[in-house]
């Protein structure tokens, strides 16, 4: 593993790899602590959108295990804009020892892993967003073991999250539906790409656009943003569209009866998912958080080659 910049780019072998090691590093963490295995070792952290998790459980699962985080904010950098993408690669390759990256444009985070010499890790993009699906499989394992044939169900728009949440439930054999309205489609490539592999691990895989027939006999409800950091022109209409969409008490009781719901986090409450949901039994939202750090120090670990 070179960079870690799509769940796609992995096989099944190597998404339950860094899931094991995640539990692993979890268990020892909370143990006696992790080992200072990135001791010497610098993140750098590129960001051109906001962020509260990201940022935070990268720079931790640095300091955890005996290395450190640099924070660069849209202003500092200006990627692209001040300085070439591939300018930018290159410069920060002699400085630290991998790169994150929060990108509004899916190439600028492949043009960043084509110039740099250095690990670099996918953020979130306007495309996917890697690192939050390996939070969600780490917690869906949790919580219903190493099985295949679950079914995960998301509802609402077909964005970044979504596309990376299906590409890792179709890596582990895991059946994915999702429900969405009309015009808010997922990226056809990513559609692609995820039936790809379903066909190779066995998942069924269903495009609907009625949340209640999604739902049913689901063991995970996920939701996300209407509307996604970049798309905040288009936020009246959307608030018009998605309300069909809503995770509510209705539609949780719709599923198997111990469904978990999870989103990623940050929740616009009482549009996608409603403060009963949120705060209720079902509702596994702040382990799922939490779960970004432990995830995102196997994927540090097995970039640096140290675990
Ligand atoms: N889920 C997630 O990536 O949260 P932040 O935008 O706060 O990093
Ligand atoms: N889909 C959201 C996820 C935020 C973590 C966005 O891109 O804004």
């Amino acid at each position: 593993m070179k960079h870690f910049l799509a769940v796609s780019d992995l096989s099944s072998e190597e998404v339950q790899d860094l899931l094991d090691l995640a539990v692993r590093l979890k268990k020892e963490y909370f143990k006696k602590g992790n080992r200072p295995l990135f001791k010497g070792k610098v993140l750098g952290m590129i960001f051109q959108k906001p962020s509260l998790r990201t940022r935070v459980s990268f720079d931790m699962a640095m300091r955890h295990m005996g290395g450190d985080a640099l924070y660069l904010s849209p202003n500092e950098i200006g990627l692209g804009k001040r300085e070439s993408i591939a300018d930018v690669a290159r410069v920060m390759s002699g400085y630290v020892h991998a790169l994150m990256a929060r990108v509004f444009d899916h190439a600028h985070v492949l043009e960043l892993a084509r110039w740099s010499s250095i690990p670099v890790i996918n953020g979130l993009s306007d495309y996917n967003h890697p690192c939050q699906a390996m939070a969600d499989a780490l917690t869906i394992q949790e919580r219903f073991g190493r099985v295949k044939g679950l079914n995960v169900a998301y509802v609402g728009d077909a964005n970044n999250v979504a596309v990376s949440l299906f590409h890792v439930s179709v890596k582990l054999g895991w059946n994915f539906t999702i429900a969405n309205p009309e015009g808010y489609d997922m990226n056809p490539k990513a559609v692609e790409i995820g039936k790809k592999i379903a066909a190779e691990t066995g998942s069924k895989v269903a495009f609907l656009r009625d949340p209640h027939e999604a739902v049913r006999g689901a063991h995970v409800i996920y939701t996300d943003t209407w509307t996604s950091m970049g798309q905040e022109e288009e936020a009246a209409k959307r608030e018009a569209v998605f309300p069909p969409y809503q995770v509510n008490a209705q539609l949780v009781s719709e599923a198997d009866k111990d469904v978990i719901v999870m989103h990623c986090l940050p929740a616009h409450r009482n549009h996608e998912l409603t403060d009963e949901v949120a705060d209720g039994p079902h509702s596994v939202i702040f382990p799922q958080a939490h779960n970004r750090l432990h995830a995102q120090k196997a994927i540090l670990a097995r970039l640096f080659g140290v675990a």
